[in-house]
């Protein structure tokens, strides 16, 4: 038991990799309305968690692990998620995210958000189109400049693609507290739908400047990195819970806070 992970135990209490609303101590799942969120530009509702893809897809071509993935996206879509994340810079995790969506039914809430990360408009399309066919997709609903790579370039193909109705949404993604003055100056600037950084209970910065901008300027936010990559919950694992929240998590099987 010494060595048994979290991830190790996910996987014996249900019979795959599956994190999403986990039933508690042996309880069914909980059950209640989904939190969702309002993308600025258009109203369009979506749940607030979405599935991201970094690492945890990019399995090759092993079948047992990629019907593993398909299962996990199987469990998201039969507990009311929608938007999946990924990136060429993630390694066979788009084919992974294909191979799954080809599978699995319930998939018609699918919110496909893709990236760009290359130089160079040419390649940047390519990439793109490449993307979509790995997702196996008509068009991807939100398209966004990874890390903000040569982002002027692919702003223009961006702001193209969708007043032709190629995609529905853009946007740009930093993270780790990455350029965020040359994001601050795209947000000020640019028609972009979404942007992305990393925010959690230890790294702030964006409070101070991106998020009231964000809000200001109507653009949706996707936070990356929540948990640090899982080190907040490394650093944490050791502590008791208070009191009171560790009553609430028996009763509830999750924390309220
Ligand atoms: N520049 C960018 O555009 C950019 C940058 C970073 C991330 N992203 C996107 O954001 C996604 C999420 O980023 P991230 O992987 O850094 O997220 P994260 O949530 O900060 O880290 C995931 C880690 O947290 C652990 N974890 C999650 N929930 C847990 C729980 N309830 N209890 C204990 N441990 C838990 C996981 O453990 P296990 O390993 O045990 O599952 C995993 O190691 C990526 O997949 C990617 O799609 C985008």
């Amino acid at each position: 038991m010494k060595n048994l992970t979290r991830r190790a135990f996910v996987g014996s209490m249900t019979g795959f990799g599956a994190t999403t609303a986990l039933p508690a101590f042996g309880q069914g799942p909980t059950s209640g309305a989904i939190l969702k969120k309002a993308i600025p530009s258009t109203g369009e509702q979506i749940p607030a968690i979405g599935l991201g893809t970094w690492i945890t897809f990019n399995v090759g071509n092993d079948e047992r692990l990629r019907a593993a993935r398909a299962q996990v996206m199987q469990t998201f879509f039969d507990r009311g998620g929608s938007l999946i994340d990924s990136s060429p810079m993630y390694g066979s995790s788009e084919a992974v995210i294909g191979y799954g969506l080809a599978r699995i039914k319930n998939k018609a809430t699918l919110f496909s958000a893709g990236k760009v990360w290359i130089v160079l408009k040419t390649l940047g399309v390519n990439q793109m189109e490449a993307s979509r066919n790995y997702w196996g997709i008509e068009r991807f609903d939100l398209m966004q400049v990874h890390n903000l790579l040569d982002w002027s370039t692919h702003i223009e193909t961006l702001k193209e693609m969708k007043a032709q109705g190629r995609v529905r949404y853009i946007g740009i993604t930093t993270s780790q507290g990455w350029r965020h003055g040359g994001l601050e100056q795209i947000m000020r600037t640019q028609p972009i739908d979404f942007v992305a950084f990393s925010y959690n209970v230890i790294d702030r910065e964006v409070e101070e400047r991106l998020l009231p901008l964000a809000a200001e300027r109507g653009i949706a936010v996707i936070v990356n990195r929540p948990f640090q990559e899982g080190v907040l919950i490394e650093r944490m694992m050791h502590h008791p819970l208070p009191h009171g929240q560790a009553r609430s998590i028996a009763r509830t099987g999750r924390s309220s806070s």
